[in-house]
Formats: C-alpha cells, structure tokens, sequence
C-alpha cells in the first residue's frame, strides 16, 4: 500500500490532491489484488488508475507548460514510462491472470516509482514554480 505524507507534498494544493488521488486507485489495485478478486476485476481496475494517471499527468505538464518549466521535455518522458508500465501490467493480467508476484510488481513498478518520482522530480517544479511567480 502506498500512503501519502506531508513531507510528499510539492507545495501545490491541486496537485496534492491529484497525488492523493492516485495514491487511492493505486491502493485499489492492491485491495482487489488481496482480495482475489479475479482477472476481469483487477484489468478493470487498474483501467481506472490508467485512466486516472493520463488524466492528472496532463494537468501537471498544462501546468508546467503555463509556468514554461525548462524540464518539461524529461518529465514528460517519465511521465510516458509511468503509463507504458502500467500498460504493461494490463497486458499481463490480461494474458496471464492475476499471480502472486503482482504485489511484487505493483510495489517496484508504481509505488517505489511514485515515491520516488514526487519526492524527487516533481518537488523540483514544485521549488521552480515558486520561485518563478506568474500570477
Ligand atoms: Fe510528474
């Protein structure tokens, strides 16, 4: 289970809670995969985090286009290997079923990865945005 820290915040209350919100459909994934709720379930399920990510992923680079953030470019990049992985997961519940070492997956392919990416990369837009006020 991933779970959402103050010290995880980038200083942006609409992005905070576009975190927090993922975090949950992350978090879903994990319940349905505990609760053995089946192939058909956890593929609709992780739709919805898919879904869920492309949709908050653009808003950040909307954000980032407004405050023409000179990292966009990269971040980008990470965003599309974050949505490919999870693609990715899809592909294999979808051909192979749900297996024990999903959890396994899920912890090194979205939970590690968010962590890492919102303390790292997404706080450093966070620190820019401030800096660079355009209101
Ligand atoms: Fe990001």
């Amino acid at each position: 289970m991933i779970k959402w820290r103050q010290s995880l915040s980038v200083g942006i209350d609409v992005i905070d809670e576009e975190h927090k919100e993922l975090f949950k459909r992350v978090n879903d994934v994990f319940d349905a995969c505990m609760k053995q709720q089946g192939q058909e379930k956890i593929y609709e399920i992780l739709g919805f985090l898919k879904e869920y990510t492309v949709k908050h992923f653009g808003d950040e680079e909307k954000l980032l286009e407004k405050y023409k953030y000179p990292e966009l470019p990269q971040h980008k990049k990470l965003h599309e290997k974050f949505v490919n992985d999870i693609k990715e997961i899809e592909d294999d519940v979808k051909e192979n079923g749900v297996s024990v070492s999903i959890i396994t997956t899920l912890n090194r392919k979205l939970v590690d990865w968010l962590i890492n990416h919102i303390s790292k990369v997404d706080k450093k837009y966070g620190e820019y945005i401030k800096a660079h006020p355009i209101d």
